[in-house]
């Protein structure tokens, strides 16, 4: 199935509720959570408060990015506010599989995030018991960035790798991805697709739709 994850990153914070609704009622199946804490990426973005905040006023599956250093200390405290899935980097993580566990234990899906320089052999151990994979097509901490061309090779790579495997592994992207490039992504073998800019900027409504558009061709294939 083909999921757009919209990331309120690039949202009007003044109207962000409505900005939701206006997502969830063109057909996006998830919001995008991404959590920064201005040492894992330069940037930071807002925590659990926020998330508690937006959980009242959307019923979407609560996709977190955390995109932070030691991820492991703040598990419980994000399953709390509601999250779905969990997703921590694994360059973030001395010991990812603790943390995998600690997210598995809250009754969460578990999610790792790789940078672009990050090999896939850094899951080679892990995969089997994850319920995403996201590889990041930017270098994470700033929305608005340019699509890396050579991740897309990853996800084909880690496609391939899933189906040796007989995995049917979610595959999230992040980072630069556009109703323009969309058809391309999903060939390389994602099917969670994070649109920040893409989905936030101007008409909301019809930026989501146009992904389901291509969502709808692309599954009558
Ligand atoms: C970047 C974040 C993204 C960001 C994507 O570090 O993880 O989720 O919001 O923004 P766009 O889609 O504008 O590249
Ligand atoms: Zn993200």
């Amino acid at each position: 199935m083909l999921i757009l994850s919209p990331s309120i990153l690039a949202a009007d914070f003044t109207r962000l509720g409505e900005q939701i609704q206006e997502t969830t009622q063109a057909g996006a199946q998830y919001i995008h959570l991404d959590v920064m804490d201005g040492m894992f990426v330069p940037q930071i973005s807002f925590g659990m408060p926020v998330l508690e905040t937006i959980r009242k006023c959307t019923d979407r599956v609560f996709d977190v990015h955390l995109m932070i250093e030691d991820p492991g200390r703040y598990i419980e405290a994000f399953a709390k506010t509601g999250a779905d899935i969990i997703t921590v980097h694994a360059e973030a993580c001395t010991h990812l599989d603790r943390v995998l566990q600690q997210i598995q234990a809250a009754g969460k899906k578990a999610g790792v995030a790789l940078n672009p320089a990050t090999p896939l052999s850094a899951l080679d151990y892990v995969l089997d018991g994850l319920d995403m994979v996201l590889i990041m097509t930017v270098n994470p901490g700033f929305g608005g960035q340019k699509l890396i061309p050579y991740c897309l090779e990853k996800v084909k790579e880690l496609r391939a790798i899933c189906e040796k495997r007989g995995l049917d592994m979610d595959i999230q992207v992040d980072g630069g991805i556009k109703a323009s490039n969309a058809k391309e992504v999903i060939q390389s073998g994602a099917n969670v697709l994070v649109g920040g800019s893409a989905v936030f900027s101007g008409d909301v409504a019809a930026n989501t739709k146009e992904f389901m558009d291509i969502f709808r061709e692309m599954e009558a294939l």
